[in-house]
């Protein structure tokens, strides 16, 4: 069994492709069901950083070929960008989704939000039915070993997240923290973290703008902060230094007229945008408005740099549990392949062994009843003892050539009597 991985993300494709690619938990159900035209099975991954399909099939090239297909087609892809999808298969995509779940693929290393993503993709795909045994046993076992990376290893001590990092950077910039005014699009994951940062960092005036006002109510009653409508965005907008834009929104929430008119009423008062979110929740062009400094999810990598090398030692440790635990997931898929082979080997010389036991008691006529059962426990012992060795080479690799050895040997392939 062939295990197919095509992705694209942070590293392979800049942020114009990846908003394309990127399926928020909203329409992922919606995905899945397109999937399945393509692929019987398969799972598909998307964070911020990453958008990938996960799947199985006895064919490898057909696999490859119908991720590929779906990525393309689906997210309405042109062909160039299919130059920045990546294949790879067997070990090496379990290998880099154990990377993704430790958080070793992640922009800010050791992330912890990203665990819980590979969770909420296998869970999704379960409520579509797209998923198989197979991958389940795959994705658990990711989920598996992030978790003991972060256990057994310092990978997430002290944690970064893509919200601190932005709103540090802004924090850097401004002169006087206790005095700007910060307003935070987006009443989420990231944006909780990125008021508390900005709170924990002595900010004052912080306005939560949340589409669900309770979510707002919600996070500024821990945090600090007012709660804002939508609707009170631009008022808000008038006299703020700082905007975190972090909502979920499959389209931009800030667009260049709304900033433009904002602008012209304080020409002289810079605004710095850190947009977070993909897709993005700013418009790109509203970063050529003047004194508006805009920056993007990339625009941080540089910043998440110093905080990889330091995570280098970590890392190593990670990838040991890693290989670690893809060696048993290897063995476990090995196993599994062969499992046809192995059960029409057993259901084979069962078939002999019962065929030949019958035909010798009818010509026993004297034995009784507790003589038989000896004879017949005989037999069956006789054929798993026999049958062990073959069994044990079949699950160190279903590949097919050790299938196709052991039909010749026991005559399989053409129902020849042994
Ligand atoms: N979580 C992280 O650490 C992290 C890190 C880096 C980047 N990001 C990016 O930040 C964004 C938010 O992530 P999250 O984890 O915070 O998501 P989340 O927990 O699901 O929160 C989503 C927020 O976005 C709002 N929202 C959703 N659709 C919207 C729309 N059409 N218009 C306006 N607001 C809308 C939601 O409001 P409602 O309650 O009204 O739906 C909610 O306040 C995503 O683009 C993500 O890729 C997140």
């Amino acid at each position: 069994m062939h295990v197919s991985l095509v992705g694209i993300n942070h590293r392979t494709a800049p942020i114009e492709m990846r908003e394309k690619a990127a399926i928020g938990p909203d329409s992922l159900h919606a995905y899945l069901h397109l999937l399945r035209r393509h692929l019987q099975h398969g799972v598909i991954l998307s964070t911020c950083n990453r958008t990938e399909v996960y799947s199985t099939g006895s064919r490898a090239g057909d696999v490859d070929q119908a991720c590929v297909d779906f990525l393309g087609n689906s997210m309405g892809l042109t062909e160039s960008a299919t130059t920045c999808f990546y294949v790879m298969s067997d070990r090496v995509a379990l290998e880099h989704l154990f990377d993704v779940s430790c958080g070793l693929d992640s922009m800010i290393i050791g992330e912890y939000e990203v665990l819980g993503q590979v969770s909420q993709a296998l869970e999704a795909a379960e409520k579509s039915g797209t998923v198989n045994l197979p991958l389940r046993r795959i994705f658990e076992s990711a989920i598996r070993t992030g978790r003991r990376a972060r256990n057994e290893t310092g990978i997430s001590r002290n944690p970064l997240s893509i919200s601190s990092i932005a709103v540090n950077k802004a924090l850097d910039i401004v002169d006087d923290i206790g005095r700007c005014k910060i307003v935070i699009i987006g009443a989420g994951e990231a944006g909780r973290l990125a008021l508390r940062v900005a709170s924990g960092r002595g900010a004052a005036d912080m306005a939560v703008v949340s589409r669900t006002l309770e979510r707002a109510v919600r996070i500024t009653g821990t945090c600090g902060g007012r709660p804002v409508g939508p609707d009170k965005l631009a008022v808000e907008l008038r006299d703020a230094d700082i905007v975190i834009a972090c909502a979920a929104s499959p389209h931009p929430v800030l667009h260049h007229r709304q900033v433009s008119d904002v602008m012209n009423t304080r020409p002289q008062r810079p605004l710095i945008i850190i947009d977070i979110a993909l897709p993005r929740n700013v418009e790109p062009d509203v970063g050529s408005i003047y004194n508006v400094h805009l920056y993007n999810i990339d625009d941080l990598n540089k910043l998440a740099d110093n905080h990889r090398q330091e995570r280098e030692a970590e890392a190593a440790a990670v990838k040991e549990i890693i290989a670690e635990e893809a060696e048993i997931l290897m063995n476990w898929l090995l196993a599994y392949s062969a499992r046809p082979a192995i059960k029409s080997l057993m259901v084979r010389a069962e078939k002999i062994r019962a065929a030949q036991y019958h035909n010798s008691i009818k010509k026993m006529a004297s034995l009784s009843e507790e003589e038989k059962q000896h004879i017949d426990l005989l037999t069956r012992s006789i054929v798993d003892k026999i049958l062990r060795y073959p069994i044990l080479y079949l699950k160190e690799g279903g590949d097919a050539d050790r299938m196709k050895s052991i039909n010749r040997i026991f005559g399989l392939d053409d129902g020849k009597e042994l």
